[in-house]
C-alpha cells in the first residue's frame, strides 16, 4: 500500500515572512496520519527545514541539476537539497518542462541524481487542454511515465505526481471519474513495469486541489494525496487539504 502524502509547492512565492504559516501549520497538525512536505522556494529550503525539526513536517526542493556538482551558474544540486535538510525533490514539474523546456530522459537524469543524493523523487506528468481535447490524455501521461521514471523506482524512493496542465492555477478541475481514469492507468502501468513495487508508489493529484474538493477528490481510487499549489501557501487553506486526507 502506498503511504498518503499532502505535498506543497510554494513554486516562486514566500519569503521569511511566510515562515509564520509553517509554525502554524505544525503547531495545528502535530501527529497527522499521513506525510506532510513542503516545497519552498531555494531561498527558504535550510530555514525551513531548521523549522520543520521535531514536527511532522517534511521539506523538500522544486527542481535540482542531474549533477552533483560542478560549474552550473544559478542551478542547485540534490546534495545541496539534502545538505539543506530536503527530504524530497520534485522534479518534471509541467512548469519546468514548459518553461526550461525539460525533457523526459532530463527528467529522468534527474530523478537518479535525487536517488544518489538519497532523498525521495516527487516525479510529475500531466496533459495541455490541447492534449486532452484530442483524447490523448493517457498516452501523453504513459509516454511521460515511460521517458521519466528510471529503472529502479519503488515505493521508497519515488512519488508519481499526476498534474493536468489546464488545471494548474485555473480553479478548474477534471471530474472524479477522469483522474480516476488516470490514476487507474498509472497504478496500471507501475505495477505492470515495477510489480509489487509499483503499488507502494503513492500517486498524488495536483491542480487547483482546495480545502473545499479535496475530500472529493482523495476519495477517489489510486489518488494517494495531493500536490498543491496555490492552497498550500496558507497554514489554513493546507491544513484543510491535511486533515482531509486524514479523513480519507
Ligand atoms: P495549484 O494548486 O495552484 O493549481 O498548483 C498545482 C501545482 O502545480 C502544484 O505543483
Amino acid at each position: 500500500m502506498a503511504r498518503k502524502l499532502a505535498a506543497g509547492n510554494w513554486k516562486m512565492n514566500g519569503t521569511n515572512a511566510s515562515l509564520a504559516e509553517i509554525t502554524a501549520l505544525a503547531k495545528a497538525h502535530p501527529d497527522p496520519n499521513c506525510d506532510v512536505l513542503i516545497c519552498p522556494p531555494a531561498t527558504l529550503l535550510s530555514r525551513l527545514a531548521e523549522k520543520t525539526t521535531g514536527t511532522a513536517i517534511k521539506t523538500g526542493g522544486q527542481d535540482c541539476h542531474a549533477a552533483s556538482s560542478g560549474a552550473h551558474t544559478g542551478d542547485i544540486s540534490a546534495e545541496m537539497i539534502a545538505d539543506a535538510g530536503g527530504s524530497h525533490i520534485i522534479v518534471g514539474h509541467s512548469e519546468r518542462r514548459a518553461d526550461h523546456g525539460e525533457t523526459d530522459a532530463d527528467i529522468a537524469a534527474k530523478t537518479r541524481a535525487v536517488w544518489n543524493a538519497g532523498l525521495v523523487a516527487v516525479i510529475c506528468v500531466g496533459e495541455t487542454l490541447a492534449e486532452r481535447e484530442a483524447g490523448q490524455t493517457i498516452d501523453i501521461v504513459a509516454g511521460q511515465l515511460a521517458g521519466s521514471v528510471p529503472n529502479g523506482a519503488n515505493g521508497d524512493n519515488t512519488v508519481i505526481a499526476y498534474e493536468p496542465v489546464w488545471a494548474i492555477g485555473t480553479g478548474k478541475v477534471p471530474t472524479l471519474d477522469e483522474i480516476a481514469a488516470v490514476h487507474a492507468d498509472i497504478r496500471d502501468r507501475l505495477t505492470t513495469r515495477f510489480g509489487d513495487a509499483g503499488n507502494d508508489m503513492p500517486i498524488l493529484y495536483g491542480g487547483s486541489v482546495k480545502p473545499s474538493n479535496a475530500d472529493d477528490i482523495f476519495r477517489v481510487a489510486d489518488v494517494d494525496g495531493a500536490l498543491v499549489g496555490g492552497a498550500s501557501l496558507k497554514a489554513e487553506d493546507f491544513g484543510g487539504i491535511i486533515a482531509a486526507l486524514e479523513r480519507a
